[in-house]
């Protein structure tokens, strides 16, 4: 059985894409097959890394393409595409079938990669509600400003009411909040990183990831950020302390439930 992990908050530019890229690449570096999904639109995984293929997330949910056949990236890493601006005829799609909430539940059920990270658009579509259904973790990322926090706050409202609309058939659970973009120097970014332990003590991982050039430069170069300069870099020692923080809590709620890692 897959662990499957979305990485999702409606607001942009929190840093989602990079985190699902450099979380796939830890754990897949960690010796676990990793299966890494882009469902959005912007296909910036797929601009990263320059790979595309026809057997991608719009022609899965289209009913285009028969069997899997994934990208891989890196020996335990593969990827699946979002298929860019088909996923709009997929999204509508999903809103016309029957079971629209749980039609990406049936039909990514055959992954058996032993993690799978999604990477997801900023909005709150049919496409995040199906994702919400499959997934049994999600990680809100946060860039410590104003609006990233009211946008942390606004996805956590959402992801609540979907569930008690849901009536028990959602399982997913916030893993935690990661922040993704800070500057610990300036007052603001204390304010609102205090505001953030404040309110979910609990969820906020404690190792953050500073502002840094590198993490801006690795995907210029198609690397995530532990291959980018051999990973001798300030963003992959951040990196690696915030995966390795993520990657334990997966074990911690995990023996919490029942599943094994
Ligand atoms: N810690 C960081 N320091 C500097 N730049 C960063 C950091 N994290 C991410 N970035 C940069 O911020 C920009 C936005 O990041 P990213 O594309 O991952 O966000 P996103 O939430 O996926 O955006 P979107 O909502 O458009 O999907 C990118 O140019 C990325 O390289
Ligand atoms: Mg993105």
């Amino acid at each position: 059985m897959s662990i499957k992990i979305a990485v999702m908050t409606m607001k942009g530019g929190q840093a989602k894409t990079t985190l699902a890229i450099n979380l796939a690449a830890r754990i897949a570096k960690a010796r676990r097959d990793v299966l890494l999904i882009d469902s959005d639109i912007q296909a910036n995984v797929t601009t990263t890394f320059q790979r595309d293929h026809h057997c991608n997330l719009a022609n899965v949910i289209l009913g285009k393409v028969s069997d899997f056949e994934f990208i891989q990236l890196d020996r335990h890493l593969s990827f699946l595409p979002s298929g860019g601006e088909a996923m709009v005829e997929a999204s509508s799609y999903l809103s016309h079938t029957r079971f629209k909430d749980s039609l990406f539940k049936n039909l990514l059920s055959s992954i058996n990669h032993r993690i799978v990270i999604i990477d997801t658009a900023p909005s709150w579509s049919e496409v995040s509600r199906n994702i919400l259904m499959y997934v049994d973790y999600v990680i809100v990322p946060v860039v410590t400003d104003y609006l990233g926090f009211s946008g942390c706050d606004q996805i956590m409202s959402y992801i609540d009411e979907f569930k008690a609309s849901m009536l028990g058939q959602c399982k997913a659970e916030v893993l935690g909040i990661a922040i993704t973009r800070s500057n610990p120097r300036t007052k603001l970014a204390q304010t609102i990183t205090a505001g953030l332990r404040e309110r979910w003590p609990d969820l906020l991982f404690k190792r953050m990831i500073e502002e840094s050039v590198s993490i801006q430069e690795a995907p210029a170069f198609q690397q995530n950020i532990f291959d980018y300069r051999k990973g001798r870099t300030r963003g992959a020692e951040m990196y690696d302390l915030l995966c390795r923080e993520i990657m334990r809590r997966i074990v911690q709620r995990q023996k919490e439930g029942q599943n094994d890692y």
